[in-house]
């Protein structure tokens, strides 16, 4: 099958409706009245590749569900070490944890480097988990903001927020909410500082299959040695693969050392914690086999990024550009008059769509005067959407 014939897993009869407004939640088609249209929580609407539905049914075909290893299945931790690798990350099976989502990912990493009286370092605006999960972990967090507009790390404004408790920098990348791809330039700053100032890099790059634009993914791990040492990299196969409702993730540690650290404080070894056998298995499949269909996913998403972006950067008050990687629209809405959150409401009141409004609790102060739109549906379901947007926005 080539990739013009796999986008057909992505036209409006891929998408199920009714079973999504039973089974689509967080803020989505199963949280929202009948007749509104989620862009919210970043969750694709189309079912999984049929790769994986066949490697999840072979194996509870076989009908031995028991115990896997603590640290995760060893051929899930090779897949993933050698995707890790592909991507530049000196990386190594051993230093592999599969963990129940990139969320826990995240909360776990955070566990292990933080604790009462550190400080860790994070952007503004950037999804709520990363902020969330060092708060968690009882440090102080300090945020960077981003240039307004471009999203840029700005040149010379990290290293005034290093101290003498801080240890760790989250970064996300490819940004969520911008859509960003961090440039090589910003990521050696970061990493130059990292190794300045001993920190360690918690690097989530949940998003880094969904580069939509020319802007190339790169890890910060592949940045060298020095940089790789330090560097925790977590991620899922919630966005790529829709995966989410698996819960599955892993951590990668850059030194054996860090590894320990991490499965001591995740409780794996203890199996207080872990990740379901059958989502590993889910998480091989993808990795080995869903590559066509992930093609497939990039190319209806480029074509889902071009209307879209154009559309909403048309409408009365909005400024949109088309995101890099990611499937969100983060449009600036300043110049409608409405705050962010008075205007999601609006929209989904009114034109019964509903959408991410950019509020301090989600992604920070530097989210103000924005909405974040997912656009991981049916070209149909998006035009549906836009056009009640469009109405809207003409009629006020
Ligand atoms: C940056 C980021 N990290 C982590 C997650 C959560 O991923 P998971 O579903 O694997 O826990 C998300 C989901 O939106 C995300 O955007």
């Amino acid at each position: 099958m080539n990739i013009e014939n796999s986008a057909n897993w992505f036209t409006s009869d891929g998408v199920n409706r009714p079973l999504l407004r039973q089974r689509a939640f967080n803020f989505r088609w199963a949280e929202v009245a009948p007749d509104v249209l989620p862009l919210t929580s970043a969750d694709p609407d189309f079912p999984v590749a049929p790769q994986i539905i066949e490697a999840v049914t072979a194996y509870v075909s076989d009908g031995l569900l028991g115990y896997g290893p603590t640290t995760g299945l060893v051929e899930f931790r090779e897949e993933v070490a050698s995707m890790l690798h592909r991507r530049g990350i000196p990386s190594h099976p051993d230093q592999v944890l599969a963990t129940d989502g990139a969320a826990s990912a995240l909360r776990v990493a955070c566990r292990a480097v933080l604790g009462p009286g550190d400080e860790a370092i994070t952007f503004d605006p950037v999804d709520f988990l990363l902020p969330h999960c060092a708060e968690e972990a009882g440090a102080k967090v300090l945020r960077c903001r981003l240039q307004p507009g471009s999203g840029e790390i700005p040149d010379g404004a990290l290293e005034p927020l290093i101290g003498p408790r801080t240890r760790a920098i989250l970064i996300c990348n490819p940004h969520n909410p911008t859509g960003r791809v961090l440039r090589r330039e910003e990521l050696e700053r970061v990493a130059s500082l990292a190794i300045k100032h001993d920190l360690v890099i918690i690097s989530d790059e949940v998003w880094s299959d969904i580069i939509l634009g020319d802007v190339p993914m790169i890890s910060i791990g592949s940045l060298g040695e020095e940089v790789a040492r330090r560097t925790i990299t977590v991620s899922g196969f919630s966005k790529t693969y829709g995966l989410a409702g698996l819960r599955i993730g892993f951590i990668h540690c850059g030194c054996p050392k860090l590894a320990s650290r991490v499965l001591e404080v995740s409780g794996a070894p203890r199996t207080t914690f872990g990740a379901s056998v059958l989502s590993q298995v889910a998480a091989q499949a993808a990795i080995r086999d869903g590559q066509q269909w992930r093609e497939g996913f990039l190319h209806h998403l480029r074509k889902m990024r071009q209307i879209g972006a154009a559309r909403l950067d048309a409408l009365d008050g909005f400024h949109c550009t088309e995101p890099e990687g990611t499937y969100l629209f983060f449009p600036d809405i300043r110049e409608t008059g409405m705050a962010a959150s008075e205007l999601a409401r609006e929209l989904e009141t009114r034109a019964r769509v509903a959408v991410v409004p950019g509020e301090e609790r989600w992604f920070g102060a530097g989210s103000l005067g924005h909405i974040r739109l997912s656009f991981a549906t049916s070209e149909e379901i998006l035009d549906e959407a836009l056009a009640r947007i469009e109405q809207w926005s003409k009629a006020r």
